[in-house]
């Protein structure tokens, strides 16, 4: 495909002869890294940013797998950390731009002519990435920035990695059935997968460092937004006082599915991640449900499903 030529093109054809290779779901192939399986531009992200990379304490990393809910996730941490410079939300800057605009992918940031430290303008920098736990930067680790990480039910997460990656296919590929793609899922061949060793691992760290790593669920977010927006907030250290409910129910209603997907600037727009790589805003936003795997999966392979999150997390006390 296109992003392998580039890539292959460049300085990393080494590296690459001796890495497992596997079927892809939007580019040619994945590699596996370190147990990880990795798009090239990704492997290419993951490598940058693990070299350059400083994190600073007050750093804030949105931390997920892919389509778990980050571009809601970014939307919300955007909305409360900068909840004191927009009192009037009708001139507040998700109306006009993109989650991904605000919040910037660590591993695509470093593909472009900018530095991390381009981005450290504000108080509380802001970024996200679907780096694994154990291939993050040392310095994110031992700086104490905090992250936050999102979980969402694997069933969904297929189903919306399955609809997006056939949106995004390169055309000169074979169709790519839902069976095929849930046959990789549950090898752990799916973007930054395996999906359950990125979750446990991220699940350890907030159990070792609760003041550091925040565990949410997308699910616990569309249940009880008051209550996981008031977490979110005093885990940044943005609590929400007395009196400031209204403001809770401001950010809750700005980032929802059908607030952000209806204004202009996601219906049109398009994000420019790198100069190789750019997606429609409006492939971010699909349905946003919980449960929409009924539609897509017999109910055979969402007990399979169901079966490997419990051999795979079931020992770590998660229960989400
Ligand atoms: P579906 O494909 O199930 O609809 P990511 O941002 O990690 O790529 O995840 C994308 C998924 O989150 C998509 O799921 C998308 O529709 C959903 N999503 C995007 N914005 C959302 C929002 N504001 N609220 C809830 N879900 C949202």
């Amino acid at each position: 495909s296109k992003e392998d030529d580039e890539y292959t093109k460049n300085d990393d054809n080494d590296m690459l002869t001796n890495l497992p290779k596997e079927k892809g779901w939007r580019t040619e192939h994945l590699y596996q890294y370190k147990s990880f399986w990795l798009s090239l531009g990704a492997l290419k992200g993951v490598k940058r940013t693990q070299q350059c990379f400083k994190a600073q304490p007050t750093d804030i990393l949105l931390a997920t797998s892919p389509k778990s809910g980050t571009t809601w996730f970014k939307a919300l941490i955007y909305a409360i950390m900068n909840r004191d410079r927009f009192d009037d939300i009708s001139s507040h800057p998700l109306l006009t731009k993109g989650p991904h605009d605000r919040v910037p992918f660590l591993e695509a940031i470093i593909q472009n002519e900018v530095s991390y430290n381009d981005y450290r303008t504000s108080s509380s920098p802001l970024f996200a990435t679907h780096i694994p736990y154990s291939l993050l930067p040392t310095s994110v680790k031992s700086f104490g920035c905090k992250i936050v990480y999102v979980f969402r039910d694997p069933k969904d997460v297929l189903v919306s990695n399955w609809n997006f990656m056939t949106k995004l296919r390169s055309k000169d590929l074979p169709s790519f059935p839902i069976e095929d793609a849930f046959d990789l899922f549950c090898k752990g061949v799916s973007h930054y997968g395996p999906f359950w060793d990125h979750v446990s691992d991220y699940w350890k760290a907030s159990l070792e460092n609760p003041d550091r790593v925040l565990f949410l669920t997308y699910e616990d977010m569309k249940k009880n937004p008051n209550v996981c927006v008031t977490k979110l907030a005093k885990f940044l250290d943005k609590s929400f006082c007395d009196g400031e409910e209204d403001q809770v129910q401001e950010i809750i209603k700005l980032c929802s599915f059908d607030n952000l997907r209806n204004l202009e600037v996601n219906q049109t727009g398009v994000q420019h991640f790198s100069s190789q790589f750019a997606i429609e805003n409006r492939h971010f936003f699909r349905k946003g449900e919980v449960g929409d795997w009924r539609n897509h999966l017999t109910v055979e392979m969402a007990q399979q499903l169901d079966q490997i999150t419990k051999q795979k997390l079931g020992g770590t006390g998660f229960n989400c």
